[in-house]
């Protein structure tokens, strides 16, 4: 078993998260529940901070989760955020967020979502490409106030991780390439409607080496170079997310080492280091509990079904992404190797694969490291309400988003007018 801060087993073998027992958290607010640790999200939030030092900025990535309560904690402690949409900034603002902390990623921002972050006064929009910079530009204009942009270059550093989350390769659809970046940044450093601010990358998630990061970083040290070179100044190089966390065997580098892999190739430049984890943040900070609906055989194998599915967490279902399962209070039922699977009609909506569990009917589990991508992910197929979320702080457990209701999960239809 794992214990990450904020969750450990006691003596007795029951699971707890604080000072509560897992089993009495899904007994008061039913399953499936995503349950996170306060102090297992502010202990990885200050490992950041103290380790970028006064002259940065952690920009919590709030796509991993972006539950207001959460976002509101950061916020409290001082967190600058990278958002991706509008419905992100309207969140940051909604929490207490800072817009002049807010850097804006993404490659397909809408005009609007352009406008209203300009009007906020965020600090960047990280721009994807030539079009964009020309539509930001444009907005910058009609609004009558300049905008801050930075350049999301694409370094074409292999980050080793999952096709589906490596961003920085050539062939990816983020970024500018390196090369066409210097003209760029020279158009739009001559460009009145525009503040040049920064260079921005981001080459992919769940890093397991912070040597691809540091390889980035020190292509990013040279384009700021050339330049600086060329009289364009620069307030920041944003670095990016990325950091891997725990889910079986994993052995990530440390936040510290994220930063000092990503700070050092910057150090003599003279600017400010941005970086915007998500997941090391909030992933090893949260379980989903969900309880055995059945067991059955089939075709010689033993299938526990459970009342989450992919439609609560994607990640194993889109990903095949290997997770620490574990039951929450100890039972009386053998461990052997079961698959676990969720009550979706897919067969893609399966959680383990011949996991060794003391599986029983009624019994609760936790699926570890489920803080990041998560509930933020959650989708309402087959008509399933999407699941609540709890957050402990000591012995005190706030429900800090409610169980979806039906009338809830319908809202926003209609039916056919009458003829
Ligand atoms: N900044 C940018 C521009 C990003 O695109 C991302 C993540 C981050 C920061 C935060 O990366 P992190 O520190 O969390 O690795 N749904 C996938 C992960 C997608 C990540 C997309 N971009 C998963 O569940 O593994």
């Amino acid at each position: 078993m794992s214990t990450s801060p904020g969750f450990g087993r006691d003596d007795g073998g029951r699971l707890w998260v604080e000072s509560l027992p897992l089993d009495e958290v899904a007994e008061r607010f039913g399953t499936p529940c995503y349950v996170y640790s306060r102090a297992a999200i502010e202990s990885r939030w200050q490992r950041y901070r103290s380790a970028l030092g006064t002259d940065g900025d952690v920009c919590y990535a709030v796509k991993a989760n972006g539950t207001l309560a959460l976002l509101n904690l950061l916020a409290r402690h001082g967190a600058g955020f990278d958002i991706v949409s509008g419905g992100e900034l309207e969140r940051v603002l909604r929490a207490g967020g800072d817009p002049a902390r807010v850097v804006f990623s993404g490659v397909g921002k809408g005009s609007e979502e352009i406008r209203r972050a300009l009007r906020a006064g965020i600090r960047c929009f990280n721009v994807e490409s030539a079009a964009e910079l020309e539509r930001i530009a444009g907005i910058a204009d009609a609004e009558g106030r300049p905008a801050p942009v930075a350049l999301r270059v694409n370094p074409d550093v292999n980050p080793e991780t999952h096709p589906y989350i490596a961003t920085g390769l050539a062939q990816s659809k983020f970024g500018i390439a390196l090369e066409e970046a210097e003209a760029l940044y020279q158009q739009a450093a001559a460009d009145p409607r525009l503040q040049v601010r920064g260079i921005a990358c981001h080459i992919g998630s769940q890093l397991l080496s912070v040597a691809p990061l540091s390889e980035a970083a020190g292509r990013l040290a040279a384009l700021a170079r050339r330049l600086q070179g060329q009289g364009i100044a620069l307030d920041h190089i944003d670095a990016g997310g990325g950091l891997g966390v725990h889910y079986v065997d994993e052995q990530p580098p440390s936040p510290a080492e994220h930063i000092e892999a990503v700070t050092a190739p910057l150090r003599d430049l003279g600017v400010a280091v941005l970086v915007e984890p998500g997941r090391a943040i909030v992933a090893e900070a949260g379980v989903l509990l969900t309880r055995i609906e059945y067991l059955k055989h089939n075709g010689g194998k033993e299938f526990a079904i459970v009342d989450a599915g992919m439609t609560d967490y994607l990640r194993p279902a889109l990903y095949d992404a290997p997770h620490t399962l574990e039951a929450v209070a100890p039972t009386q039922a053998e461990c052997r190797p079961v698959d676990v699977v969720g009550p979706v009609c897919e067969s893609a909506d399966t959680f383990a694969r011949d996991y060794p569990l003391p599986a029983a009917p009624g019994g609760v589990l936790a699926i570890r490291s489920a803080g990041a991508y998560g509930a933020v992910m959650a989708s309402q197929y087959n008509a399933r309400p999407r699941p609540p979320e709890v957050l402990v702080d000591g012995s005190r457990s706030h429900l800090i988003r409610r169980r979806e209701t039906l009338d809830e999960l319908m809202a926003g239809e209609a039916l056919l007018a009458e003829e």
